[in-house]
């Protein structure tokens, strides 16, 4: 069993400031991110291991000097590249660059549909202008767009009007990406969690959108985790499918990894991309399914969902190992519903990712 994708967190330097950010709360400096050389190893590395796909990601990616040198690497290799940018930093001149050099696909992630909310969202004024320049930028080069539209509280109601944009944009898929809740998107749950009826709304409206869109516009949407009642495969499984490097060389099975205390992650700085997906102890902490306890250990669903979500299981109930509270049959169910309540009717006050900017 081999990586399909790679998750490549080039920097965690970004423009941006937005409250629902996944990278974690002690990010990396540019000291120590990895150098040109040592990224263009890892992608050798990953496409000899089978490895179809690599998210070139951040932070924001367009941060990095050799992001072009890093994608002509990652095409050489092989790898279906996917840059996965807030526009930032990536004008006309600098995409063409990108695709001459191999990019295979850009995704962009959206706000809102109203520049003043998107910018303020973003913390970044002029960043919605920047976005739209970009999406068309990239069709009309007739490249491959993905929309990632992020959703919470404050533009959970203009759904219907992002999806919109998408397709206006020329997107072939738009990704509805419910905010997770780690790192700054647990520090700022109580001003992004919607409430119930918003919920409610939103998967009506998204099975209209589905028959709107349907063969013009792949729309990708799961309801969000705090008011679901099973869990989803987080990551296809623990170490069965992807990986993620961090900007100084840390793997780990998943963007969250890092807050599971007590596993040790190896670098591609001392060891081979091959030996740590094949022997690292963090890969084999939950892999499989011989990990699990109760009520995961004897449900039938154990191989489909993996029990879901480490991440947030140990969030909500302190223990990785625990069923994901998402799921009605754990112990935790009721409590995880009693804080999306709690936290849908809370203030409406960010915590921005970059305060001191
Ligand atoms: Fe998945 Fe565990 Fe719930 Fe079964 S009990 S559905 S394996 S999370
Ligand atoms: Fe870590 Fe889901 S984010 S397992």
């Amino acid at each position: 069993m081999n990586p399909l994708g790679m998750l490549a967190e080039l920097t965690h330097r970004c423009p941006l400031g937005c409250p629902y950010c996944s990278n974690p709360l002690a990010l990396e400096d540019r000291a120590g991110e990895m150098d040109t050389a040592t990224w263009i190893g890892v992608f050798q590395q990953a496409a000899d291991m089978g490895v179809l796909q690599v998210h070139l990601s951040g932070g924001e990616p367009a941060s990095r000097r050799d992001l072009i040198e890093l994608t002509r690497a990652a095409s050489e290799a092989g790898l279906y590249t996917n840059l996965i940018t807030s526009a930032i930093g990536i004008d006309a001149d600098r995409l063409q660059r990108l695709k001459a050099a191999g990019l295979d696909h850009v995704q962009v992630s959206i706000q809102d549909t109203d520049p003043a909310m998107s910018d303020h969202i973003a913390d970044y004024k002029g960043a919605h202008a920047r976005k739209l320049a970009l999406a068309e930028a990239v069709t009309g080069l007739g490249m491959a767009l993905t929309v990632n539209a992020v959703i919470h509280r404050a533009n959970i109601a203009n759904l219907s009007g992002m999806v919109a944009l998408a397709a206006s944009l020329g997107a072939g898929r738009v990704e509805v990406a419910h905010v997770q809740y780690y790192g700054w998107g647990l520090r700022n749950r109580d001003a992004l969690m919607p409430t119930r009826e918003q919920i409610d709304q939103a998967m009506q409206e998204m099975d209209a959108l589905q028959a709107r869109y349907a063969g013009r516009l792949v729309i990708d949407s799961v309801i969000p985790d705090y008011y679901a009642r099973r869990p989803k495969p987080c990551m296809g499984g623990w170490g069965q499918k992807s990986l993620n490097v961090t900007p100084s060389g840390v793997v780990l099975p998943c963007h969250a990894a890092a807050t599971i205390p007590g596993l040790t992650f190896w670098s591609v700085r001392e060891r081979s991309l091959a030996d740590i997906w094949a022997n690292s102890p963090a890969f084999e902490a939950f892999r499989g399914t011989a990990w699990m306890k109760e009520p995961c250990q004897s449900c039938s669903f154990r191989t489909a969902d993996f029990g879901g979500c480490r991440c947030q299981a140990l969030a909500i109930t302190g223990d990785a190992a625990a069923a994901d509270p998402s799921c009605e049959l754990s112990p935790y169910h009721s409590h995880m519903q009693k804080l999306a309540e709690q936290a849908s009717g809370g203030a409406y006050a960010y915590r921005g990712r970059n305060p001191g900017r």
